[in-house]
């Protein structure tokens, strides 16, 4: 066995060609302080000659990357603050009971700290002191610091004179540029070693919130799919699961859904209050996926294909470019009624929101059309013109260019490049060619036509 294996059966590490010259370089110290002259020694020593295990925990220290701040990826503190004060039921009860949050791969506490500064300033006191944030680590080091919880000037450079009131004691004379967790927050936040490559978690359920962010990124496929799948046994129904912001569940089928970039909660929830007419959005993004809109379903992602065959009603792809990133609803609503309309609008609302989670402007984002003129029995109520407009309309009046559409007159093919936002559709009666590089790319719209049909 390599040190590689060894680093992948301990930690769950898949080591990329980059990291493994960083390895070089860390565990050189180790060598050094150890009087060792080669990895082959240095592996001998951790596998049979180590027998409190202390080499192999600081070979672990020793591997992981423990970059990390205060209030990274701000949106996501602000969709904790809205899930903290809103009127949904499982949410009171969760307040009321006691929330249960874990911090996965809370680092040097940053992380932890954030999430506990967000709930005191959002809860009662009585709930607060009900609260229990568990944050647990890999790297024993990084827990040392954590839960030291002192911080210095450079650490906090970019926090608000309000949050670093609420957060911070700060030192006095020469320690003035130095800066304690204030002891109300130490208090709430227990952490723990635990390794998220490894069966038996000592994690009690069912939990309230899981940040589990930027940490995904360093396991392989397989470990990546069981990790977020045991998180997900954990998570209460109104629970919501937060990741790192390159750590979609793309491609990954689970019962999850997305709530907005990289945040999930459990699928099938259904709350009684304002948020039941946000629709419910489709969890994965695979290949062949239907993405219906009947049950309120759009796709979203940023990775992949999705392709699906339109028989009938209108398939709107949004893209935002900036963020490399695409939307698509398939509309099979009968806007004949106000009802049928207003399904179709919120859908449309919900994916700019999806679309807009990194704050990006709505200028970065365009739309694309795909619709049939076809009537099957299914969908005879289903008239494809006022459908077409009733989208048309709304992304008029939301500024939202419609930068491509075609009507086929049966049913079509359809395929959307996620990232790029590229469609490609053929006719059925195009045959069963394959999509590329055969089929056309969906035209560009010149005044109002489009330039291929
Ligand atoms: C880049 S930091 C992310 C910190 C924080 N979550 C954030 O987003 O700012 C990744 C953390 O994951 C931890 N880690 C790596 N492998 C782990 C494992 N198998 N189990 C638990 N934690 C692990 C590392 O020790 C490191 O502190």
């Amino acid at each position: 066995m390599s040190l590689k294996t060894l680093i992948y059966n301990v930690a769950g590490i898949a080591l990329s060609q980059e990291k493994k010259i960083l390895l070089v370089s860390r565990l050189n110290r180790r060598l050094n302080a150890l009087g060792l002259r080669s990895f082959t020694e240095y592996y001998n020593r951790v596998t049979r000659n180590d027998p409190t295990g202390t080499e192999l925990q600081a070979l672990v220290n020793a591997i992981t990357t423990n970059k990390t701040e205060f209030f990274r990826e701000p949106h996501h503190f602000k969709i904790l603050e809205d899930w903290l004060n809103s009127s949904e039921e499982g949410v009171k009860s969760a307040r009321l009971r006691g929330l249960r949050i874990w911090c996965a791969a809370s680092s040097t506490g940053e992380e932890p700290y954030t999430i506990a500064a967000v709930v005191k300033a959002s809860v009662s006191r009585a709930e607060w002191n009900r609260t229990s944030i568990t944050a647990t680590d890999l790297d024993t080091a990084v827990l040392q610091e954590a839960e030291a919880a002192v911080y210095h000037e450079s650490d906090i450079a970019t926090l608000s004179d309000a949050w670093r009131r609420s957060i911070f004691l700060r030192g006095k004379g020469p320690h003035k540029e130095v800066y304690r967790v204030r002891p109300e927050l130490r208090a709430r936040v227990q952490f723990q070693q635990l390794n998220l490559a490894k069966r038996g978690w000592a994690i009690k359920k069912p939990l309230d919130i899981i940040f589990c962010r930027n940490v995904l990124i360093y396991f392989d496929k397989p470990t990546q799919l069981e990790v977020v799948q045991r998180a997900c046994g954990l998570l209460a129904p109104h629970g919501l699961l937060f990741l790192g912001h390159s750590e979609g569940l793309t491609g990954i089928t689970l019962h999850l859904e997305p709530v907005a970039h990289t945040v999930y909660r459990p699928s099938g929830y259904s709350s009684d209050t304002a948020h039941a007419s946000v629709p419910r959005l489709q969890a994965a993004v695979s290949l062949d996926s239907d993405f219906g809109s009947k049950r309120g379903q759009f796709l979203s992602g940023s990775e992949g294909w999705a392709t699906m065959t339109v028989g009938a009603g209108v398939v709107t792809v949004l893209v935002n470019r900036d963020a490399q990133r695409s939307c698509a609803a398939h509309f099979l609503q009968n806007c004949s009624n106000a009802g049928g309309a207003r399904a179709v609008t919120s859908i449309l609302r919900a994916m700019v929101r999806e679309l807009q989670a990194n704050a990006s402007a709505r200028s970065s984002i365009e739309a694309k059309l795909v619709a049939t003129r076809t009537t099957s029995a299914k969908s005879e109520k289903i008239d494809c013109q006022t459908l077409l407009s009733v989208v048309n309309d709304w992304l008029e009046k939301a500024s939202i260019a419609v930068t491509a559409q075609r009507v086929f007159e049966e049913t079509a093919d359809f395929r959307l490049e996620l990232a790029t936002g590229r469609v490609l559709v053929r006719a059925n009666t195009e045959d069963g060619r394959p999509f590329a590089p055969q089929s056309r790319e969906l035209g560009k719209l010149t005044a109002g036509r489009e330039r291929n049909p």
